[in-house]
């Protein structure tokens, strides 16, 4: 894909699905593609795994089919992994890539990686220069506002990993020291959509289509990103595209979310068997469901399945009662 092109539907459909390391692997982007987005990409993948073959890495790298264009985001601190990492990755027919220079973890940030490459703006600088020399498909970075409160350096860092040839960038509105903790500041993510030539991907907070309505009016972004929001709620895409579009977007019924849980259940199992499956859906269902009543009796209940036939169960004690969805714990 050319950078023209990714930046022409990036400014046009004004809409990028997140990395969420755990959450967006093969099987739920095979469910986000379904709901059409104009863009999909993996969860972080380590670079120097990848140069490697590291078997549960290159897992993440499967491509769901779909008309989407397909980003994949990669972690790492040193540039020849990063660029020989990207070479891989692109001759496996993703269209864009994406840098990590926002994550927080201490595995991550500890290694130089992540956030730490904020803190680090020369080699953030020479790895951006060494992906996009080694690949044609276009090169991206995500970025929180800085390291810290004390040094909020998105903007100034911005400028330099646009001249090593990044073409569009996404900033998380918050700064490193607490992960999700913070308010998100919309001050300094409009300092950067102003001062800066490319376009910039807004991230923060946005649960809903008027949020991102909201995000792109304080903030001049280009485009917005949701995060936590993507969890469990495929819709939010519909939701965002129509409410940027201004047509109708309709919220799912009880029993479309039951049908779509189901099948993230089925795609967890045949990609990662019964027992992993089962593992991963104990965090996931509850997203699916995470207005009703007596969720607290539906995430004790989800913790206790050890058997793939314990989820459809308790998808059956969901229930519609005068239009609000309730959780019944002693349904049988
Ligand atoms: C479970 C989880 C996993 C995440 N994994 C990644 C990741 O792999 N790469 C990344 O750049 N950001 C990752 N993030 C950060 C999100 O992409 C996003 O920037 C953040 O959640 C802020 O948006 P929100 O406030 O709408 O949730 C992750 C966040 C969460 C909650």
């Amino acid at each position: 894909m050319k950078s023209s092109l990714f930046i022409k539907i990036l400014r046009e459909k004004k809409l990028l699905l997140p990395p969420l390391s755990g959450y967006t692997d093969y099987p739920f982007r095979v469910i986000l593609a379904d709901f059409k987005p104009p863009f999909i990409i993996t969860e972080m993948a380590n670079a120097r795994a990848i140069v490697q073959r590291n078997r549960r890495t290159m897992q993440i790298l499967k491509i769901a089919e779909g008309k989407q264009y397909n980003g994949v985001q990669l972690v790492g601190s040193i540039p020849e992994y990063m660029s020989r990492a990207a070479k891989i990755v692109e001759d496996l027919g993703f269209d864009y890539i994406d840098i990590n220079m926002g994550c927080t973890a201490r595995k991550v940030a500890c290694r130089g990686e992540g956030i730490s490459l904020m803190k680090h703006e020369v080699r953030a600088c020479e790895i951006v220069a060494a992906v996009t020399d080694a690949v044609d498909v276009p090169v991206t970075c995500k970025l929180r506002l800085g390291p810290s409160k004390q040094s909020m350096n998105v903007v100034a860092l911005s400028e330099k990993l646009v001249d090593s040839g990044a073409v569009a960038l996404t900033i998380h509105g918050r700064s490193g020291e607490k992960k999700f903790g913070l308010p998100v500041d919309l001050r300094i993510m409009h300092e950067a959509a102003t001062v800066l030539t490319i376009p910039i991907i807004a991230n923060g907070g946005i649960y809903t289509g008027s949020d991102a309505q909201q995000m792109i009016q304080a903030t001049g972004a280009a485009a917005v990103m949701p995060g936590r929001g993507l969890i469990g709620n495929p819709w939010i895409i519909p939701e965002i595209l129509s409410t940027i579009s201004k047509t109708s977007f309709t919220p799912p019924t009880l029993q479309k979310k039951k049908e779509i849980c189901r099948k993230h259940l089925d795609l967890l199992v045949d990609f990662y068997g019964e027992r992993k499956a089962v593992l991963k859906m104990r965090s996931i269902l509850p997203q699916y469901f995470s207005s009703c009543f007596f969720l607290k009796d539906l995430k004790l209940d989800v913790q206790q399945a050890s058997n793939v036939s314990d989820i459809p169960m308790l998808l059956e004690r969901l229930d519609d009662t005068k239009g609000y969805t309730i959780y019944d714990k002693n349904k049988k």
